[in-house]
């Protein structure tokens, strides 16, 4: 884990409330995995007194860094107004990120909206190691003014299929739908998933895969204030032997075994 005060290099709008930042750090580009993420703030007076904020590495291109992000609150708004040159305080890479499921011949990447984050470096980390498996993402959007990172999923020849709650734009309905459809039709081939996004949609997904045998990771989001496992503010509740116990999303995850979760009213 490295801490680091490093310059922004780029930072611009990707999408409707969505911004792509950039900074260099040959280190964190080296250890970084598909899946860690970075704790950032910056060095600025409106985030004096605030904590970091956790954003995945959406994708690592020789020594630079990049982080999606979708502005909701005060820190996600001052960053998108952040210029080129600003400095960012950053820690990580930190937590343990997807394991790539080496014998599958499909690999689904899941997102719902800005889920889709982690997904361009672990696209990347997967043509690069199962060159003979194929890669299909599927993404769920509110609706069609709300897609972002296509261009990445074009670019690298990978069928990109979309959902919306408004029917603007692909399906008309959920992302899980996508989902059941792709793994109904696999016949011999063997599938891994990977899926990021809110709550709801993970406790479906991990519903479906556990259901068809199929292995299925999810990045779970927690609030957290200091990212490295010392503030027990991010436990959630993993199944363990016959029972269960808390695991810090920051250091044990943020990515766990679907099958190990236990979502709200299990
Ligand atoms: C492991 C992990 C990876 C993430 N990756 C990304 C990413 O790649 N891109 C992205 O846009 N967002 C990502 N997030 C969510 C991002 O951290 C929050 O959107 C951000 O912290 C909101 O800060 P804010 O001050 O703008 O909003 P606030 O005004 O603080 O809150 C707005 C919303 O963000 C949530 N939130 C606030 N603080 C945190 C926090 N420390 N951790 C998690 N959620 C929080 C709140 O529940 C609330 O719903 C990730 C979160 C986690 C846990
Ligand atoms: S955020 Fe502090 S323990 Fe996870």
């Amino acid at each position: 884990m490295l801490h680091r005060s490093q310059q922004i290099l780029f930072n611009h709008s990707v999408g409707e409330g969505y911004y792509l930042i950039g900074f260099s750090c040959a280190k964190m580009a080296e250890h970084a995995k598909p899946g860690q993420f970075l704790m950032l703030r910056m060095n600025d007076q409106a985030w004096e007194g605030k904590l970091s904020r956790p954003f995945s590495i959406s994708n690592v291109k020789d020594d630079i860094i990049e982080i999606v992000f979708e502005t909701v609150g005060k820190s996600t708004h001052n960053l998108a107004g952040a210029e080129k040159g600003k400095e960012v305080n950053v820690i990580g890479p930190l937590g343990n990120g997807f394991r790539v499921e080496k014998d599958a011949d499909i690999h689904v990447l899941v997102a719902g909206g800005i889920g889709i984050a982690p997904f361009p470096y672990l696209a990347t980390q997967i043509l690069q190691e199962c060159p003979e498996s194929k890669v299909i993402a599927l993404l769920g959007v509110r609706s069609m003014s709300r897609l972002l990172l296509t261009k990445f999923f074009e670019e690298c020849d990978i069928e990109l299929k979309v959902s919306s709650d408004d029917g603007s734009v692909g399906h008309h309905g959920l992302v899980t739908e996508l989902l059941s459809e792709e793994l109904n039709v696999l016949d011999e081939k063997e599938a891994a998933v990977y899926a990021c996004g809110p709550d709801p949609m993970l406790k479906a997904v991990a519903a479906i895969t556990v259901g068809m045998d199929t292995p299925c990771q999810v990045s779970m989001e927690e609030i957290m204030a200091c990212g490295v496992g010392a503030c027990l503010g991010c436990a959630r509740k993993v199944r363990e032997g016959d029972g269960w116990t808390y695991k810090m999303v920051c250091k044990d995850g943020p990515v766990f075994d679907a099958k190990d979760v236990i979502f709200d009213e299990d």
